[in-house]
């Protein structure tokens, strides 16, 4: 791949429909740990003990901890240099009448809170909880969530539950069902309408940026390499190369909080 700045450059000026697909990697520099590098959360914990719907059954205490502690760890954090650049330019296209679109793989929020609009957030939000009972999904920024679950910091990776009492843990206030965490879990699906939208805007467009992302979650890892396939231009912004790297027309490495705000400027 390329990583000729003034030629990614040409080719953005030239585009109508873009799309950006991030990971953990866009808020890393925000202070947000990502989940397989050095510091990585799946370095210290076992996702299978924290983030699948078998472990929830087992012992929800333990996962509210995990999801619980990563909302406390967010109340500090800011959007930084990339998730700007990237709502700077939704706006500037948006105001030529062009597209940018941002499918995210994050649960943090920080799209919305750089000013992005109609962010895609393929794998749910920290700050959105499910009724186990009535199904309802609600916006929930309560902190803490529960008392229970207050000031508890990180799980003992060490400990295997962390003894919370079922009914101490967070509860519907409509039916008094349990309520859990509404992200997707390893093992479960996506949700249906936001896949169709995020195949549909991966269908369409005309340049792919693709941001710190380790690419080997699907279905998120296949939509660069699918936009690819169709010959439209990707490019990969990452501190690493990537199991999809080799399929890109463009690879930028270091930081995306300093080189997105050189490849996305307005112009
Ligand atoms: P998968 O990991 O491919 O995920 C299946 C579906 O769940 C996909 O649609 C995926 O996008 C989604 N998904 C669920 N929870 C997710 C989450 N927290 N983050 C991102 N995507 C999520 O499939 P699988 O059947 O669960 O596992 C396949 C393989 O991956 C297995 O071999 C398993 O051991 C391994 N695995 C790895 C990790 C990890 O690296 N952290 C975690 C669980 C499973
Ligand atoms: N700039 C650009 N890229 C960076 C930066 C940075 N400042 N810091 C880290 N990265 C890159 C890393 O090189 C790595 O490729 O970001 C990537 C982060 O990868 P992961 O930690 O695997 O995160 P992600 O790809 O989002 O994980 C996918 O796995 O467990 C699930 O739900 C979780 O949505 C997540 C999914």
């Amino acid at each position: 791949p390329s990583s000729d700045m003034s030629k990614f450059r040409s080719v953005f000026k030239n585009s109508k429909k873009i799309v950006v697909l991030t990971g953990a990697g866009v808020s890393a520099e925000s202070g947000v740990p990502t989940f397989r590098g050095s510091g990585g959360l799946w370095r210290t914990f076992k996702s299978q003990d924290l983030a699948t719907p078998e472990a929830f059954y087992r012992d929800p205490s333990l996962v509210w901890e995990f999801y619980h502690y990563r909302r406390e760890v967010m109340a500090t954090k800011k959007p930084n240099a990339a998730h700007v650049a990237i709502a700077g330019a939704q706006d500037f296209l948006r105001s030529k009448g062009f597209e940018l679109n941002v499918i995210t793989q994050n649960i943090d929020e920080l799209h919305h809170a750089a000013g992005t609009k109609d962010v895609i957030e393929l794998h749910g939000s920290l700050f959105k909880t499910s009724c186990l009972k009535c199904h309802k999904i609600k916006q929930n920024r309560q902190s803490p969530i529960c008392e229970a679950l207050r000031g508890r910091g990180a799980p003992d990776p060490n400990v295997r539950s962390a003894n919370i009492p079922v009914e101490s843990l967070p509860r519907c206030q409509d039916c008094g069902g349990l309520l859990r965490p509404s992200v997707v879990w390893f093992g479960e699906s996506l949700d249906e309408d936001i896949l169709l939208r995020a195949n549909e805007l991966i269908n369409e467009c005309d340049l792919c940026l693709v941001v710190g992302t380790s690419s080997v979650v699907y279905p998120a890892a296949m939509f660069a390499p699918s936009v690819a396939a169709r010959g439209v231009p990707v490019a990969e912004f990452n501190m690493e190369v990537t199991p999809t790297t080799e399929r890109f027309g463009f690879h930028f490495d270091g930081p995306c909080g300093e080189s997105l705000p050189i490849a996305l400027a307005p112009y």
